[in-house]
């Protein structure tokens, strides 16, 4: 189990709080002058823990898909010529890892999903409770948004998106809804999709008679089918054990049963085949405390794994 580690050197960057850094900074061992890659650098939290793990001899490579997130963690890890960052996906973490001359490293640390600057910006069109374009790229360059899909998808393509992304069990009536209404007018904005799912699951989101807001799902769906978030974390799962260095080590943060459940499975399947050791039998997931004081930690999971010594 994680034992209370030091905190870290650099104070969390507002606008995101890192999630289960106590836990990740434990099970991860970062060697001291080692080298690390975050693949989700974000903000630039955990990369900060991270680096105060490498000490001065370290080298942290961060990569991230949305530029300005980028940008971000460069501002608040400050100028440092122990760390390389980059644009790119992680599920092409290979050619970011040749670009530095490197094949292999020590650590390797995944947190999924987006942050909650992205969720909070109304531009990005993540959220249902703010009014913005119906975008949800987290790479700009990416060359499909939601409402692209939302738009052209087929009644039946909308309803096995929803439902195979996210388990929606409503997702026949919403695609049917969403096809009507598009016929009327395009469906560009988040707060246009909302209410149309909220009236086809006739649910108001301010009777708080359920628990989450009747367009979460969909959103989320959406979400993972423009990222292409699971093919994508599948690649990344799977390049782990070329990259990792013997000993080394691996954790993935998901915010979701199928992210989750795809490294469970790749994880056990690399067991067997004997290229790893499991680390966390059971996936780790925050205290009450942290629940209770970052309510968006509450569905995390830390899974990590050790590359072994030989193949
Ligand atoms: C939860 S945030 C990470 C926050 C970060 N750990 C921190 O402490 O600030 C997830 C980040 O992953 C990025 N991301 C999502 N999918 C990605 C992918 N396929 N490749 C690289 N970055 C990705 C998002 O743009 C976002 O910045």
């Amino acid at each position: 189990m994680p034992t209370p580690s030091r905190s870290p050197a650099i104070a969390p960057p507002a606008g995101h709080q890192p999630v289960l850094c106590r836990e990740v900074i434990d099970l991860l061992a970062v060697p001291r002058g080692g080298c690390a890659i975050d693949a989700t650098i974000g903000l630039g939290g955990h990369a900060a823990l991270l680096l105060d793990e490498l000490g001065p001899d370290g080298l942290l490579i961060g990569m991230d898909a949305d530029e300005g997130n980028l940008e971000l963690a460069r501002e608040n890890l400050g100028p440092s010529a122990k760390v390389r960052l980059f644009h790119g996906h992680f599920e092409n973490i290979e050619e970011v890892l040749k670009d530095v001359g490197i094949t292999t490293v020590d650590t390797v640390l995944a947190d999924l999903g987006i942050s909650s600057n992205q969720l909070d910006d109304p531009a990005r069109g993540f959220s249902f409770s703010t009014d913005g374009p119906l975008d949800m790229r987290m790479d700009r360059q990416l060359p499909t948004t939601a409402a692209d899909l939302v738009n052209k998808l087929s009644q039946t393509e909308l309803a096995d998106l929803i439902y195979h992304n996210a388990q929606e069990r409503a997702s026949r009536r919403i695609a049917r809804a969403i096809c009507m209404a598009r016929h009327d007018q395009r469906i560009t904005t988040t707060t246009q999709l909302a209410d149309i799912i909220c009236k086809a699951l006739k649910q108001n989101p301010d009777s708080h008679r359920s628990k989450i807001h009747p367009a979460t799902r969909s959103f989320m769906a959406l979400r993972i089918a423009v990222n292409r978030e699971l093919e994508a974390l599948e690649q990344f799962v799977q390049a782990l054990p070329r990259i990792l260095k013997p000993g080394g080590r691996a954790g993935v943060i998901s915010f979701h049963s199928l992210e989750d459940g795809l490294c469970k499975r790749a994880f056990r399947k690399m067991k067997t085949e004997g290229c790893v050791n499991i680390i966390t039998k059971r996936p780790i997931t925050p205290t009450a405390q942290e629940r209770r004081e970052n309510p968006r930690s509450r569905s995390a999971k830390l899974r990590v794994v050790e590359r072994t010594s030989t193949d």
